[in-house]
C-alpha cells in the first residue's frame, strides 16, 4: 500500500520518476552507486550552489550528503569553480608532471601532521588499496586487520566482513581479519597469536563516518600496541581528512598514524585520492638503483592515468587553501552543534525516543531508542542499533524529508555553506517529517 508520504513524493517528483524508469534498463538498480539507491526512485539533479541542490522538477533541496562528504566548502564555491575553469582552458592532461601537483602535495603535507611523503590516486578506494599494499610490502607480512562495519571502499581485500562479496576469491578474504572495534584486548591477543600481520586500518571516528564511534582512548591504545608489535597503523581519513579538523582526525585526537589515506575534500569536489605518511613506507614505490631483487619483488608498481591530473589538482589546491586560511571547520562544526541541539530539543518536545549525536561536522540521528548517554560518542548495543536502523522507518523518514526539501535521514554531513537559517529550516522539516512518520505508526 502506498503511504501518504510516498504519494506526495510521486506528486513532487514526476520527472525524476520518469528518468528512473529509463535508467532502470540501463544501470543495475537504475543507479551508478549503491548508496544512491532509493525506493521507489532516487532524484535527479541539475545544479547546486552553497548548501542546496536542485532537482529536475525544480525542487530546492538542502544537502546533508554533499558530494558524499567531499564538499566541506559547499557546492560550487567560486574560487574552486574559477580554478577549474582556468585549468580547463590550459589543458586537462599533459602525460607529465605539473607545478600544481607539487602545490597540491605541499598542502597535504602542510595540513596533515603525519604526512612526510604523498602519492596521489583517483579515489579513496585506490588510496586504501595502496595503503595496505605499502604496509604489506614494507613489513613483508600478509594479513591486515580491519574493524566490523568500517568502510574502506570496494576493493577485494577491504570489503571483507561486509555484504556483497560476490566475485572475491576466498584466498583473498582469508588474508583479512575483521575484529570488533573498541576492544584492545582482542586486538592485542590477535597480534600475539599471529606473527603475519602487516597492518590495521580503521575509520578513526568510527564505522559509517562515525555513526558507530571509535572511542578516543582506543585510538591511543591502538597506537601504543601497533608500535610495540611493529604493525603499520593506517588511518582511513577519506572522510575525516581536512574535516574533523584541518589536519583530520589525527590532529583532532593527537595520534600519529604511520599511513593516512585521503580523498573526498582532498580533490575539492573532483576525483582525487592520496596515501600520505612515513617516508620509508610510502617510498616502497621508489625503485632502488642496482637492487634488481628489491625492484622486482619488493617495490610497488603504481600507475594511474588520472593520478594528480591538473583539473583535480587545481580544484584540490583551491579547496585546501581555503580550508587552511578560513574558519571552514569551525563554521561547519558550529552548524552541526546547532543541528544536534535543535534535533535533541525537538525529540524531547515531540516525546519521540531517540537522540542526535556525533562530533565536529558529522552528525547522526538514532530514532526509537531511549538513550541518556554521551551525545559525542554514542555507543549503542547491537539491539539498540537494530532498532535505530529499522529500514522502513528510515525510508519513510528520508522520503518525507525530501518532500520538505531536505536530503538526509539518520546521517548529516555539514558544510561551511550551511547557514543558521538552513539549520532552522531543517529542524522544521524534521518536525513535519517526524509527525508524518508517527502518523504511520513508525515512531
Ligand atoms: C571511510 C571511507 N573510505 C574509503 C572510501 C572510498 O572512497 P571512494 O568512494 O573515493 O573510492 C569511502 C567512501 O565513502 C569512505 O567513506
Amino acid at each position: 500500500m502506498t503511504t501518504s508520504i510516498e504519494q506526495r513524493f510521486f506528486e513532487l517528483h514526476p520527472k525524476s520518476a520518469e528518468l528512473h524508469d529509463s535508467a532502470r534498463s540501463l544501470f543495475p538498480n537504475g543507479v551508478t552507486h549503491d548508496a544512491r539507491r532509493q525506493d521507489p526512485f532516487q532524484l535527479y539533479y541539475t545544479h547546486a550552489e552553497g548548501a542546496a541542490k536542485y532537482d529536475v522538477d525544480g525542487n530546492r533541496i538542502l544537502d546533508y550528503f554533499p558530494g558524499h562528504g567531499a564538499l566541506i566548502l559547499g557546492h560550487s564555491r567560486p574560487e574552486v569553480v574559477q580554478a577549474v575553469q582556468e585549468q580547463m582552458g590550459m589543458g586537462t592532461h599533459f602525460s607529465g608532471s605539473t607545478e600544481l601537483e607539487i602545490e597540491w602535495g605541499g598542502w597535504v603535507r602542510e595540513l596533515i601532521p603525519s604526512a612526510e611523503k604523498v602519492r596521489f590516486h583517483s579515489s579513496g578506494t585506490e588510496a586504501d588499496m595502496m595503503a595496505i599494499r605499502m604496509a604489506r610490502a614494507f613489513t613483508g607480512k600478509s594479513k591486515v586487520i580491519k574493524f566490523e562495519d568500517h568502510f574502506h571502499g570496494w576493493s577485494d581485500y577491504l570489503v571483507a566482513g561486509s555484504e556483497g562479496i560476490g566475485g572475491i576469491p576466498k584466498e583473498t578474504l582469508s588474508t583479512m581479519i575483521v575484529l570488533p572495534p573498541n576492544d584492545i584486548e582482542t586486538f592485542e591477543r590477535t597480534l600475539r597469536e599471529n606473527d603475519d600481520i602487516a597492518a590495521v586500518i580503521l575509520e578513526p571516528t568510527g564505522a559509517h563516518m562515525g555513526l558507530e564511534p571509535i572511542l578516543p582512548e582506543f585510538l591511543s591504545q591502538l597506537r601504543e600496541v601497533t608500535e610495540r608489535y611493529g604493525v603499520v597503523l593506517i588511518f582511513d581519513e577519506v572522510v575525516t581528512g581536512f574535516r574533523t579538523s584541518r589536519g583530520g582526525a589525527q590532529e583532532y585526537f593527537g595520534i600519529r598514524p604511520d599511513l593516512t589515506t585521503l580523498a573526498k575534500i582532498l580533490g575539492g569536489g573532483l576525483p582525487g585520492g592520496a596515501v600520505a605518511g612515513r617516508a620509508e613506507i610510502v617510498n616502497m614505490i621508489e625503485g632502488r638503483q642496482g637492487d634488481a631483487e628489491f625492484n622486482r619483488n619488493s617495490r610497488i608498481a603504481h600507475n594511474g592515468t588520472f593520478n594528480a591530473n591538473p583539473i583535480s589538482a587545481a580544484a584540490g589546491v583551491a579547496a585546501l587553501k581555503i580550508v587552511a586560511n578560513e574558519p571552514i571547520n569551525d563554521t561547519a562544526n558550529a552548524r552541526a552543534a546547532q543541528l544536534k541541539d535543535g534535533l535533541n530539543d525537538l525529540l524531547g518536545r515531540l516525546e519521540i525516543p531517540g537522540c542526535a549525536t556525533g562530533i565536529t561536522s558529522l552528525m547522526f540521528l538514532h530514532l526509537g531508542i531511549d538513550y541518556e548517554g554521551d551525545t559525542d560518542y554514542c555507543i549503542l548495543t547491537p539491539e539498540q542499533q537494530a532498532v535505530s536502523m529499522e529500514p522502513e522507518r528510515l525510508r519513510q523518514l528520508s522520503l518525507s524529508l525530501l518532500n520538505h526539501g531536505v536530503q538526509s535521514g539518520n546521517r548529516f554531513i555539514l558544510t561551511a555553506a550551511h547557514t543558521e537559517d538552513d539549520i532552522a529550516h531543517t529542524i522544521d522539516a524534521y518536525e513535519r517529517a517526524l509527525t508524518e512518520i508517527r502518523a504511520l505508526g513508525l515512531v
